[in-house]
């Protein structure tokens, strides 16, 4: 079976209605929690992905039950202590960098040492972000070239709590240090850049001993020893970052309206909405509410005929910071220059994705110029596409995938993108949906 994707044809005008599946960071998180509840948690809507299998095949490593039925998921937790496994433990956090860095600081206090191994995507990936706050926890690591998977944990029943300055606006390091944190006598302190909070609001929706005092660059975090935590039925709300590539697809098509029904658009997520406003494009919430702390809404989207370049300014970064690459292509489609800094963290993740966005842009004729944290962008509003492209050898990265997919039905040309498995990471049935609304 060929592995590739070939598509040769704009896609036409549309008034749909999509579901799209579960929030990947609250899908990890929920079962990285449940595994530590005194109890059984149900989720609903689950994403069930490369990334959430992979989860949950690690905490079934570690000792705990689990069921699934469709995206209909159940945990039996056995406690704050309750992990139980063999020595000389391998977990695999194939291609998650969430769940890798999540992980560790749950395993802060193992009495044995485990072994953390991911794919050839995340062994590339900087691990010693993760593994020097740790240690100054108390828990001892070796990692590999001094930064890189496979690492092994040593972790420490006499942890001190720590300090921490986290500069980067990386929810994974925060998130890892307040798991640590919560498994370490005293007081931990954490001064945090504005990054998603979903690891926050779930501590406050189970109630655990951690407050955030918000200031209007970073977080102020103080996270206690965790006693005990609940079960945690949770019906997950839909990704934002999966529900980008439609809400693109819909601002570049002609005449199109979409509906994206029940998405997460928590404020520190919603950066490309902030964004494609600036740019010209027509966005609107309805149907608002809350859930488990979480901000749930459909989302309506109407084509512009006009998109405007932008200077973006870079505290949106850290809320769109999955979202750049198909936000490159709505600035490849404005009228004018368009300006994005401050993004070396983008060449961070599951492939260097500020050099691959310029690759598939400068493929389709548009003109960059990149740095290794910047681009500026040659916005081009009659770019029409009429030679091949071919997409592959980016690591697997199913953003560099999906993106591709959106940039072939948008601007035309006949394009043939690889590794299409690379969805199976994060968005399984992301050509399902596409092809509901090319139909
Ligand atoms: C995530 C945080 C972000 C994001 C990733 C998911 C999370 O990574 O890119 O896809 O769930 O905490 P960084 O923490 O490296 O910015």
């Amino acid at each position: 079976m060929t592995n590739s994707l070939v598509i040769s044809k704009k896609v036409k005008s549309f008034n749909k209605i999509i579901k799209v599946s579960g929030d990947k960071s609250i899908s990890i998180r929920w079962v990285l929690f449940a595994s530590l509840a005194q109890g059984v948690s149900r989720a609903k809507n689950l994403l069930i992905s490369e990334d959430v299998l992979t989860a949950i095949k690690a905490i079934n490593k570690l000792g705990i039950k689990t069921k699934i039925n469709r995206n209909f998921c159940v945990i039996f937790g056995k406690g704050i202590n309750g992990y139980n496994y063999k020595k000389n433990l391998i977990i695999n956090a194939k291609n998650s960098g969430t769940l890798g860095r999540l992980i560790l600081g749950f395993l802060i206090n193992t009495t044995n040492k485990i072994k953390l191994i991911g794919d050839k995507s995340l062994s590339k990936r900087d691990f010693k972000r993760v593994s020097d706050p740790l240690s100054k926890f108390g828990a001892k690591f070796k990692l590999k070239n001094n930064k890189h998977l496979p690492l092994t944990i040593f972790g420490s029943k006499n942890l001190k709590p720590i300090k921490y300055l986290e500069k980067r606006g990386s929810a994974q390091c925060k998130s890892s240090v307040i798991f640590a944190g919560m498994r370490t006598n005293g007081e931990t302190t954490i001064k945090a850049k504005k990054s998603r909070n979903h690891t926050e609001l779930f501590c406050k929706h189970l109630n655990l001993p951690i407050t955030v005092k918000k200031r209007k660059k970073y977080d102020e975090i103080k996270v206690n020893k965790v006693q005990k935590i609940k079960p945690i039925n949770y019906n997950i709300p839909s990704d934002i970052s999966s529900s980008a590539f439609f809400i693109v697809l819909t601002a570049l098509a002609k005449n199109s309206i979409l509906l994206i029904k029940d998405v997460n658009i928590n404020s520190s997520r919603v950066g490309i909405i902030t964004i494609l406003k600036k740019m010209g494009v027509k966005i609107n919430y309805e149907n608002k509410r809350i859930s488990k702390g979480e901000k749930i809404a459909d989302i309506k989207i109407k084509s512009s005929n006009s998109l405007k370049p932008i200077k973006c300014p870079p505290e949106l970064n850290s809320g769109a910071i999955d979202e750049f690459l198909v936000i490159f292509l709505v600035a490849a489609k404005a009228k004018g220059i368009s300006y994005f800094k401050d993004l070396a963290e983008l060449n961070q993740k599951e492939s260097p994705r500020l050099r691959w966005g310029e690759k598939i842009l400068n493929q389709m004729g548009i003109k960059t110029i990149t740095t290794k944290n910047s681009i500026k962008i040659y916005g081009n509003p009659n770019l029409i596409i009429n030679k091949k492209i071919i997409i592959k050898n980016y690591l697997k990265d199913h953003r560099v995938f999906m993106t591709s997919v959106i940039a072939a039905l948008s601007f035309g040309g006949k394009w043939k993108i690889y590794d299409k498995d690379s969805i199976k990471t994060s968005f399984p049935n992301f050509l399902k949906i596409v092809n509901k609304i090319i139909k």
